[in-house]
């Protein structure tokens, strides 16, 4: 059998205002995402993933859609799109765009129309509210100058859709041909296991992301998936769609993943993970036991950076355990999701002043909670104020970027030969090149307390998540490393890949 493009492609995620910035206004655009195309071939990634480009008066960064097929000025074009498309394409790269199902913008046609008392039932409309919280603190209601009020699981600028509407439907298959007949080759589904939520819509003790609840993983959302997976495979070329699904419930999981519904999903129980080599080891077994094709994501644009993360009781080691990590993802068994920044060791920026917030976290939490900017902030490009190369010319981009990110531009790590960048760069080639030789399928081998040993044919992978050096596993030869070896042993915080010695 052939083996899927997806199955082991690494996704490179563009949060597309953070990125690059063409257009001079200090937000990322699709222009500026093409001057960066060559760039992302060089890192050696398969894909790009983009987030929301589409209209939308960014209540939540673009989450919030008013028009499902366009592009916001702020971004460009469909000519910028189609263009855009073309040039990944002839580079190798294959391109995946968010499609938003869950929620459209209050802005959005439809909703206006709701609120003349058109069409209310294409949205969730009540005389009397229920207990939810939304995702972004406080009520999940909000009335209307009629008396009713509309659910929104998220910002009040985001009205949850009725998928018990067939007309729902309707419009995001015709969304989805939109895109695929320009030429995208998948879906990042947003909050896949929304959509549904239980009739009646009960009152609830605990909504967090639990699996299965009245608001989450309702049964029928999994009939979407299977025709939009019908949709996907009569388009040639193997269109795919990845769900945003948060569970750590591996099986809870696998329902999205079944071999009718959606190609991928995320896995968050590995993003969740703390840095403990019996939590890896669990997180690991279980995938690999639970999905046919495990994908494996370390940061994107909704969690604090990894780098941060893995540096929360020791923050030197930070840098350390992210780069050994990501040698430790990519050696695992299926595919892989990379965000912006993250190549370049990026930590979160967890300073930036109230004035310059602009996640409806913060606000909705009056500021309890600091919100998902400080994983945000614009790519540094170059050394150069005021911007580092994301934007042309003297312009401030639209989140302050700190000082520390002159030292972790691209210009700076580019060539030499430690950097974190290169790190990348080396891991990502030589995955690439051993792909042919390496099964699926992953065998544990005997290793020390807290340390993991894998090994997949030829290749084996050490990760020391342990308090002093190790020894290698015997007769094997040394292909990379997260960072050096201590006289040929394997330092703490520290990853590597090696060859059986034949
Ligand atoms: C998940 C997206 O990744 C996040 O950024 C957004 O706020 C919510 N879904 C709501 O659309």
């Amino acid at each position: 059998m052939d083996i899927p493009w997806w199955r082991d492609a690494v996704v490179y995620e563009i949060y597309v205002r953070s990125f690059a910035d063409a257009s001079g206004d200090g937000v990322g655009d699709l222009a500026g995402i093409r001057e960066r195309l060559p760039y992302l071939r060089r890192l050696g990634v398969d894909a790009i993933w983009l987030t929301p480009f589409y209209p939308s008066p960014m209540a939540d960064g673009g989450y919030d859609v008013a028009d499902y097929r366009g592009v916001d000025p702020m971004f460009g074009s469909l000519d910028d799109f189609d263009a855009l498309v073309t040039q990944a394409h002839e580079l190798g790269l294959r391109v995946l765009v968010d499609v938003v199902p869950n929620h459209s913008s209050s802005a959005h046609p439809w909703f206006q129309e709701a609120l003349r008392g058109v069409g209310r039932d294409r949205y969730i409309f009540r005389d009397h509210t229920n207990n939810w919280k939304s995702t972004f603190s406080g009520p999940a209601w909000t009335q209307t100058p009629d008396g009713q009020y509309y659910l929104h699981l998220f910002a009040p600028e985001q009205p949850d859709f009725n998928w018990r509407n067939r007309e729902v439907h309707e419009e995001f298959l015709d969304v989805l041909r939109f895109w695929l007949e320009r030429g995208v080759d998948g879906f990042r589904i947003d909050v896949a296991m929304g959509l549904y939520k239980a009739e009646g819509l009960p009152d609830v003790g605990d909504q967090s992301f639990t699996s299965v609840s009245p608001v989450w993983g309702q049964p029928e959302v999994h009939g979407v998936y299977r025709e939009w997976r019908r949709l996907l495979d009569s388009y040639p070329g193997e269109r795919m769609a990845v769900g945003e699904v948060w569970t750590d419930d591996a099986e809870d999981l696998a329902r999205y993943v079944r071999p009718d519904e959606l190609h991928q999903s995320f896995n968050f129980a590995w993003l969740e993970a703390p840095w403990s080599a019996t939590a890896f080891r669990k997180v690991i077994d279980d995938t690999l036991a639970a999905v046919p094709y495990a994908t494996w994501v370390l940061s994107n644009h909704d969690v604090v950076r990894h780098r941060t993360r893995y540096g929360t009781d020791d923050p030197g080691a930070g840098l350390a355990r992210a780069r050994a990590a990501l040698l430790t993802m990519l050696a695992l068994p299926g595919s892989a999701y990379l965000y912006q920044g993250e190549e370049l060791g990026l930590p979160e920026v967890t300073d930036l002043p109230d004035d310059a917030r602009q996640d409806p976290i913060f606000f909705r939490s009056k500021g309890e909670l600091p919100g998902r900017d400080g994983c945000r902030v614009p790519i540094p490009w170059t050394v150069d104020p005021p911007s580092h190369g994301f934007s042309p010319g003297g312009v401030e981009p639209w989140l302050p970027q700190p000082e520390s990110f002159a030292e972790l531009s691209v210009e700076k790590q580019e060539g030499v030969a430690d950097s974190t960048l290169e790190c990348y760069r080396r891991a990502l080639a030589l995955r690439r090149a051993l792909a042919g030789e390496i099964p699926y399928t992953l065998e544990w081998l005997d290793s020390p307390e807290g340390v993991l040993f894998f090994t997949r044919g030829p290749l084996i992978c050490a990760l020391n998540c342990g308090t002093g050096p190790v020894h290698l596993p015997e007769h094997t030869e040394v292909l990379l490393t997260s960072g050096p070896l201590k006289r040929g042993l394997l330092p703490q915080d520290t990853a590597v890949w090696l060859r059986r010695a034949s």
